[in-house]
């Protein structure tokens, strides 16, 4: 099987996820911080190193800043939810997946407003745009650095120093960057970072990441048991456990911890590397192949490794389920994200999307070429 669809999750995970979850589930899935015995003590201190490597990673100067979740949807909604107030505006764009644009459909039934900047046909927002939609009330900035559909990786850096110069929050969702694309949360000027456990950083399904800035005061999202302040009624308010309640998932965590170990050992410039040297090759074939479009930039180095497609006259659909039989696993459709597809006019149609990720090989780029050049030559027979 040839998996090229590791912008929704990635696959295969380094083999030392897969013994790390297993030990951790045979030794010592304790329930962490809750209680003093041995096993309690080694599920909190494989949640603590963790911590640890993700503050090496994005460079976080508290680790106890990291607060685990289930997945980047629940970061982005506690972030979002947290930040925002009746009477607040927030600017964001229209490249956001759902995971941002629903919880601001949502709460704008409760008071606050936004603004959805556009993109151009690559993706990419105009800065001198955004800063004219600051308005006095604009509490957030919140941006996909990499996007699932098209690969644009947004400059970051430039809207968190327009963003720390304006005295507003700015909120990024590293769902399709982090462990891929160097994020420094200090130099960035990132105030709340929102990443999967399961994506580039190779952790298994059922983990994700918020970073909360010192300072950055969110309301809690859901209050219950934390394993501290046992005797009393209210959610405590220090991080991470404000945003920890209930038991966390220790084996998941600690198959993350390797994943980040991973990422350190082959470094995360190597695998941008990797990945970049197989959407060069996969552009490149593509490019070759009239009746192909590529949507968004056909540029290889400022992206992430995500290409959308689609073949003249056949359905996204009708590309996965041929592709399927010959065991080349895509994703297509519409890929969460609900409005990028008015601007590059796939909203009828979707996109074919190739994600390739670090431990796939040019042999599967070029298998992938001879089923798309098959789909179109047999087409009407399919
Ligand atoms: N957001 C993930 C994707 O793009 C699930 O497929």
């Amino acid at each position: 099987m040839i998996y090229l669809d590791n912008a929704a999750t990635s696959f295969p995970k380094p083999v030392g996820v897969y013994s790390e979850v297993l030990k951790c589930m045979e030794n010592y899935a304790a329930n962490p911080g809750r209680g003093s015995y041995d096993m309690v003590i080694e599920a909190s201190s494989k949640i603590m190193d963790t911590r640890q490597e993700l503050s090496e990673l994005f460079n976080i100067p508290n680790l106890l800043n990291i607060v685990f979740t289930c997945n980047a949807t629940e970061s982005l909604n506690i972030g979002i939810k947290g930040i925002l107030k009746p009477g607040d505006h927030v600017i964001s764009t229209v490249i956001e997946h759902n995971s941002v644009l629903r919880p601001l459909n949502y709460l704008s039934k409760k008071g606050i407003t936004f603004t959805l900047l556009g993109v151009d046909e690559k993706g990419y927002l105009n800065i001198n745009n955004l800063k004219k939609k600051i308005r006095k009330k604009t509490k957030a900035i919140i941006i996909n650095h990499t996007s699932n559909v098209l690969g644009t990786v947004q400059d970051i850096r430039s809207i968190g120093q327009i963003a720390k110069e304006s005295g507003i929050i700015f909120m990024v969702d590293a769902s399709q960057s982090a462990g891929v694309i160097p994020i420094d949360v200090v130099l960035d000027n990132i105030d709340l970072l929102a990443f999967p456990g399961h994506k580039g950083l190779y952790g298994p399904q059922g983990t994700g990441g918020l970073y909360i800035k010192e300072g950055v005061n969110l309301d809690s999202f859901i209050q219950g048991g934390t394993g501290s302040d046992s005797l009393s009624m209210k959610q405590p308010d220090f991080l991470p456990d404000k945003f920890e309640s209930g038991t966390l998932n220790t084996p998941g965590i600690a198959g993350l911890y390797e994943g980040l170990r991973f990422i350190k050992k082959i470094g995360i410039e190597n695998i941008r590397k990797h990945e970049i040297m197989l959407v060069e090759c996969l552009i490149k074939e593509l490019k070759k192949l009239s009746y192909i479009k590529i949507y968004g930039g056909t540029e290889y180095e400022n992206r992430g490794a995500v290409v959308s497609l689609n073949i003249d006259n056949v359905d996204a659909s009708e590309v996965g389920d041929f592709l399927n039989k010959k065991g080349i696993s895509v994703r297509t459709g519409f890929h969460c994200a609900s409005l990028i597809h008015n601007i590059i006019g796939t909203s009828q149609r979707g996109t074919v999307r190739i994600s390739p990720g670090y431990f796939n090989c040019l042999d599967d780029i070029e298998k992938l070429i001879k089923a798309l050049i098959d789909i179109h030559e047999k087409r009407p027979f399919l």
